[in-house]
């Protein structure tokens, strides 16, 4: 297994370039398959999520071809089988895009069903709610979500709950489906608008994307494109969160500042300075910066993928703060791991209420899922001393060259594999 072993407490400063979307990037992927004709796919991340996705649309029989580490050419003419292998959705539940899109182009999909994760149950009942909708038969049994039909036939779907990945699993089944399809209280986030261009860039007649109503006109088929995925907001504010909790002054380049307003909007509010560029913001951190609250919501509210990052600031702000996650039922996990580094949080429900404190110092300490990772190195960056962050598989599946683009803005952070390779981090930093 691998670590990050972290010397905490230099301000990290300067310029970061941001990658594409990882979870626009998983969308269009599977979407890509929807046409016979070659798509060319650009700022791809080049992540474990990623890479496991193109493994799942390979074996099903597309070929992809890789132009570099961030461009994928993906031709799905050659695919021989509608059923996507159960280690692939064990890996990433993202594999489950290859539900929508091969029910859309094929009119039949099997994919092994999503257990739960690491923040919550994360049930399927909307995308299944919705293929019914369009006329799909689904079946589930020993653990497979089985989905066909004759023919898909538009409908007026509203989803209970706003759901990212139902939005988009409907939206791709619905595309090729026969008449008008209305999705309503679809979500709004910029991945979904994303995967709604690139799929209108394919042929597809999609309107509304990015608004609670999304209108789709069936077409007959799709066509080939080349297309470039969105920058990652939540990759961005990442980095700007750990320039503010090391006091320091970062700029995220590479980006559309509006993504990010709920992230930088909370950070305004704490004190530190926000200056918006066309495609980049700086953040410079004020110390010591004051205590906010913030709740979770679907964009445009504060983004739950921000949620364990912010608590980390939160830790080290001045006063009593309080975290409210109202979107998953289990994403706090990481609130012990900050604790043993000093962080003074307890939490009631689905609220965090964290007392600021003066420091956070180094420990030992565990990633639990991919984004509370990612606010554990940022804890330890900012703490007094040596941190040890383990199970970094998790926070490699969302974050491209995560350890070296925080080396680049001062921090002194290694990745390591042994014990010796930690003890001669130590020892070369003390
Ligand atoms: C996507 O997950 C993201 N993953 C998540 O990012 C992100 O946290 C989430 O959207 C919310 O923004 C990808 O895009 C690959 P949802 P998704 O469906 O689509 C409930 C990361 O760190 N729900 O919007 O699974 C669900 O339980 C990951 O990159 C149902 O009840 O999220 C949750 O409470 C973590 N029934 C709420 O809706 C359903 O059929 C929102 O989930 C579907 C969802």
């Amino acid at each position: 297994m691998e670590q990050y072993v972290i010397k905490g407490g230099t301000p990290l400063k300067g310029e970061v370039e941001i990658g594409g979307a990882k979870n626009a990037a998983l969308a269009i992927l599977a979407a890509a398959i929807m046409t016979e004709d070659t798509v060319r796919i650009s700022n791809v991340p080049d992540v474990r999520d990623t890479n496991v996705l193109l493994g799942a649309i390979q074996d099903i029989g597309a070929t992809v071809t890789r132009e570099d580490k961030n461009t994928v050419v993906i031709n799905g003419a050659g695919i021989h089988t509608y059923s996507v292998d159960y280690d692939y959705v064990n890996k990433i539940r993202a594999s489950y895009y290859l539900l929508g899109s091969m029910l859309g182009r094929f009119k039949k999909a099997e994919v092994a069903l999503p257990g739960g994760c690491d923040i919550g149950s994360r049930p399927i009942d909307l995308h299944i709610k919705g293929f019914k909708a369009l006329g799909a038969e689904v079946d589930i049994s020993y653990g497979l979500i089985s989905a066909k039909a004759d023919r898909l036939v538009g409908n007026h779907i509203y989803l209970d709950k706003v759901s990212v990945g139902a939005t988009i699993n409907i939206l791709m089944a619905a595309v090729l489906a026969e008449g008008k399809t209305v999705i309503d209280n679809a979500a709004r986030e910029p991945h979904v608008v994303d995967v709604a261009n690139f799929l209108n860039s394919m042929g597809a007649d999609i309107r509304g994307a990015g608004t609670e109503s999304i209108r789709i006109n069936g077409v007959s088929k799709l066509h080939g494109t080349d297309y470039s995925v969105i920058p990652d907001q939540i990759e961005a504010g990442t980095f700007l969160f750990a320039g503010v909790a090391t006091g320091g002054d970062v700029t995220v380049k590479n980006v559309i500042p509006k993504h990010l307003e709920a992230t930088t909007s909370k950070l305004l509010e704490t004190g530190c300075k926000v200056i918006e560029f066309d495609d980049a913001v700086r953040v410079i951190a004020a110390k010591p910066y004051n205590q906010t609250s913030v709740t979770t919501l679907p964009y445009p509210g504060f983004p739950t993928d921000m949620q364990p990052q912010m608590a980390v600031v939160l830790a080290l702000a001045n006063g009593v703060s309080t975290v409210t996650e109202s979107i998953f039922e289990s994403r706090f996990k990481y609130v012990d791991e900050l604790a043993r580094m000093g962080a003074s949080m307890q939490v009631e429900g689905n609220v965090a209420i964290i007392k600021g404190v003066d420091k956070l110092t180094g420990a030992r300490v565990q990633a639990p899922d991919l984004r509370a990772g990612a606010a554990l190195v940022i804890a330890g960056l900012a703490a007094e001393g040596v941190t040890i962050v383990d199970d970094i598989h998790y926070i490699q599946r969302g974050y491209e060259l995560f350890h070296e683009k925080l080396q680049k803005l001062g921090a002194t952070i290694e990745k390591t594999s042994t014990d010796k390779e930690i003890q001669k981090f130590i020892l070369k930093v003390s």
